[in-house]
């Protein structure tokens, strides 16, 4: 028996299993004209949007015939037509392209190519996509259940089926895919033994059965009836055997670029809309040659990297990527799940719980945030970022604390309860904790800290106190185990005593430093944990696992799903009760499968393995204090924990800026700054997967040597007499034809420096301005404790090429300063701040 349908210049068949006999029953085959059922289909999709159930499913398997035409040959039912020949589109592969030129080519010249599936029960379902210019499967989905599609230019929605035909998909397995050529459908039996691809050993073999490889073969003969191979096709995109050289090509290519990678700049050299010129206006019409490609990204993309995985790299935090982490991701990608609920793809979801636990253990966290011990409501989830994170957890806070306030005044509007709630975090918290609460339209009052960086307990106490006084409602507060600044830890404890007696949600942001808790001696760090609402680390920080991959665990998931719950028919499942459904713990509907990195992560280095590899960069870290504590010329500003030291040249905060921006225009070392206790600060945080004591010692002789040079400068009188003398320019001092002989001499500097083509400052002074805000800017003017004249040569140097190119080593890891345009914009914005001196931060 056999259903087909005719997409543009394909013919579908579909043909319930039969072991014994391969070939199709041609007799039964009704070729469907695309506009009548494209018509049908999306009228039909109009009227019975969750109309594909399994029972028709069934039926249709039974009886097809009958069910589907008349006397005329006209359809009856479209619904179901729509739905198999949707679930043809997901059974084959997106790799199967065709070029939109060679397609159309086919429709005058060649005969309509044929898809043929047969239907069968038994197991191992061949899973496969059609993509071609015609018909281009437009959202590959994995659960046939929600895509759209084009079909010659006729949007044709998908029908959406639910967990019942989910399930009896799954029992008519689908494991026989052939495609053919119309012309030779009478010999279909004769294709079952036709020559294909042995891809292992990259020569032609013998097949009896379909598999991935005919598949490939056969749809290259449909559609280039001439060419007996797919390495004789036309090339377009990327088939599986080029996929197999390439894909090696590409591991060799990681492999040396991490071998080598030292020997680069960590930062590039280029300036903002450097690539833009340098690529075609528009996207290309014809197929590429991959060569071509990878040439192309080598001289212009490689150019505009900075280089994370650089040994002196030393900003930001870790950005993890081990080797079984990306394999993971590969294969991840290559699965393409997409797991929002369990039946989109079980093991997606079962291995994220099970790893979620294993990871919440790994760290010390209680029993009542994993979700397979006895009596636990809590568990974990992984989310895209610690900022989701921090957001989804400030929503369901929000949402509990207006179910409880409403429960108190039951005729309250929500949106006056809104206005109420108000939330806690510190200084030092990180800016997306400020962003939650924008997003969440909630006041947020920022405390200040203590000699440490750290909350003060004591004043969240009394700022509740006098908030609750005003009528407020303190509903969240979030503290941050590992600040992004310097790495300050709150006291988990004393903040959760206050919380828990004033019922308010507390969330711990251990973003970057939660990694270490995997070592037994930090765990200490977690005193009082049990207080706590949730918690959130990011593996993608600190232990080796490629972004994204943010932890949260919470001890309450059905307050966090209360308020992320949405839940349309074509989602839910038979199991929605038995089995967790992550898209309620998140923002986004669709997930990758992330959970794999994890658990290829953890099994291939142990915990033992992972413990080294963070005991290694504390060490390291505490070695990098060491040195700097010997060296007079600096001091450390922060309690050195983890991998993370905050240092700067003892003076002013502007020859702290020097020394940075010299450093990083060098790309030699990469560093960003922090302002601690209202100086500026210099950030050093050993990233590198495989640091050695030899790279502290490397990095330590760069700064001393940058300070050196720029110490001497400062203090040279030569360099007086210049700074003397552009003072004059910039005051207009100097005569017309000293000025132009000034300029003449600064742009001759300059076009050397262009075309040596890099930011020299060894042995002289390369100096960027990091941008301020007004009040930084103010503040300089007036109480730098630097002489004049540097001021003076800043403002010279903004003017410079160096300060133009600068621009990409001014990013700053500051929550306050992340962007000073935005602080500037906010701070003049009087909607923005409520109250400058309580320090609440109002959404309105
Ligand atoms: C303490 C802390 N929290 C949150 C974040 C934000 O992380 P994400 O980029 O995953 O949103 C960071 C980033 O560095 C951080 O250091």
């Amino acid at each position: 028996m056999c259903y087909s349908r005719l997409f543009g210049d394909c013919h579908l068949f579909f043909r319930k299993a039969n072991s014994s006999d391969q070939s199709p029953d041609l007799d039964e085959t009704v070729p469907l004209k695309e506009s009548s059922v494209g018509d049908n289909v999306n009228e039909s999709c109009n009227n019975h949007k969750l109309a594909f159930k399994s029972t028709e499913y069934e039926k249709l398997m039974e009886s097809p015939t009958k069910s589907r035409r008349d006397s005329s040959n006209n359809i009856h039912q479209p619904t179901t037509f729509a739905s198999i020949s949707s679930l043809v589109r997901d059974i084959f592969r997106n790799d199967l392209k065709y070029p939109a030129a060679t397609t159309q080519s086919t429709k005058s010249n060649t005969p309509s190519p044929t898809l043929d599936i047969k239907l069968s029960s038994s197991s191992n379902p061949t899973k496969a996509t059609t993509n071609n210019s015609n018909n281009s499967l437009t959202n590959h989905h994995p659960t046939c259940n929600c895509s759209t599609f084009n079909g010659n230019n006729n949007n044709v929605n998908r029908l959406k089926s639910n967990g019942d035909s989910l399930n009896n998909f799954n029992s008519k397995r689908i494991n026989r895919i052939k495609i053919k050529d119309e012309k030779k459908l009478d010999t279909d039996d004769d294709d079952n033994n036709d020559t294909n691809y042995d891809h292992n050993q990259g020569v032609k073999s013998s097949h009896n059965h379909y598999d991935d490889h005919s598949i490939q073969a056969n749809f290259t003969k449909c559609f280039y009836p001439d060419k007996k191979s797919t390495s004789e096709a036309p090339f377009c995109g990327m088939d599986s055997k080029e996929w197999r050289v390439r894909g090696k090509e590409m591991v060799d290519y990681i492999a040396n670029y991490l071998e080598t990678i030292d020997q680069r700049r960590v930062t590039p050299n280029v300036e903002p809309g450097y690539l833009k010129p340098q690529l075609p206006e528009e996207a290309p019409l014809k197929a590429e040659q991959w060569d071509t490609i990878m040439e192309d990204f080598n001289k212009l993309i490689m150019p505009g990297i900075t280089h994370w995985q650089h040994p002196r790299f030393h900003a930001y935090f870790p950005a993890g990527n081990a080797y079984p982490s990306i394999l993971a991701d590969m294969l991840s990608d290559a699965i393409s799940c997409i797991g929002f609920s369990w039946a989109a793809s079980p093991s997606c979801t079962e291995l994220e719980t099970i790893m979620l636990d294993w990871m919440g253990r790994a760290i010390g966290l209680p029993d009542k945030f994993m979700c397979f011990a006895e009596n636990s409501k809590g568990g974990g989830v992984i989310e895209g970022s610690a900022s989701e994170c921090i957001l989804v957890t400030l929503l369901a806070a929000r949402y509990e604390a207006v179910k409880q306030a409403k429960k108190q005044e039951p005729n309250a509007k929500d949106t006056d309860i809104l206005g109420k709630l108000i939330a806690y975090c510190s200084k030092e918290a990180h800016s997306s904790v400020e962003k939650a609460a924008m997003i969440g339209f909630v006041k947020l009052r920022i405390l200040d800290t203590d000699e440490k960086f750290r909350m003060r307990p004591d004043l969240l106490e009394k700022s509740i106190q006098e908030d609750k006084a005003q009528g407020f409602i303190p509903f969240w507060a979030a503290i941050t185990l590992g600040s992004t600044s310097c790495c300050s830890v709150d006291p988990v404890d004393s903040v959760g005593m206050i919380c828990q007696k004033e019922g308010v949600w507390l969330h711990v942001d251990a973003a970057y430093g939660g990694s270490s808790l995997i070592c037994p001696e930090f765990q200490y760090l977690l005193k009082g944990i049990e207080l706590a609402s949730s918690f959130n680390m990011n593996p993608n920080k600190w232990m080796l696992i490629n972004f994204d991959c943010s932890l949260l665990w919470v001890t309450d998931r059905f307050k966090l799903t209360q308020a992320l719950v949405v839940d349309p028919l074509y989602l839910q499942h038979s199991y929605s009760d038995k089995a967790i459904d992550y898209r309620h713990w998140g923002i986004p509907l669709s997930r990758r499968f992330r959970s794999l990195k994890l658990w290829f992560v953890i099994r291939n280095y142990g915990i033992e393995g992972l413990q080294k590899y963070i005991r290694n960069h504390c060490r390291l870290a505490k070695k990098f204090e060491n040195l700097m504590r010997q060296d007079e010329r600096f001091e450390i500003m922060n309690e050195v924990i983890f991998g993370l030291v905050c240092f700067r040249l003892k003076g002013s905060d502007t020859l702290n800026k020097k020394l940075l921006s010299s450093i990083n225009a060098s790309g030699e070392m990469h560093m960003v700054p922090a302002n601690l206790g209202n100086k500026y600060v210099i950030r050093f945080c050993v990233c590198s997967q495989h640091a050695t004591e030899d790279d502290i010692s490397a990095a330590y002789e760069i700064i001393s040597q940058f300070s050196a040079n720029l110490l001497a400068i400062i203090g040279s009188e030569e360099s007086m007499a210049a700074l003397q003398q552009q003072q004059a320019v910039i005051q207009g001092d100097l005569t017309g034809s000293q000025q132009q002989q000034f300029t003449k001499q600064e742009s001759q500097k300059s076009s050397i420096e262009e075309k040596e083509g890099s930011i020299e400052i060894k042995g002289g002074l390369s100096i960027d301005k990091i941008e301020t805000t007004p009040e930084e800017e103010t503040k300089k003017e007036t109480e730098d404790e630097m002489p004049d004249e540097v001021i003076v040569f800043d403002r010279k140097i903004n003017t410079s090429l160096k300060y133009r190119r600068s621009f990409f080593v001014r990013m700053v890891s500051d929550p306050k300063l992340y962007n000073p345009k935005i602080v500037k914009a906010l701070s003049c914005s009087s909607d923005q701040t409520d109250d400058k001196d309580t320090g609440i931060l109002s959404p309105i």
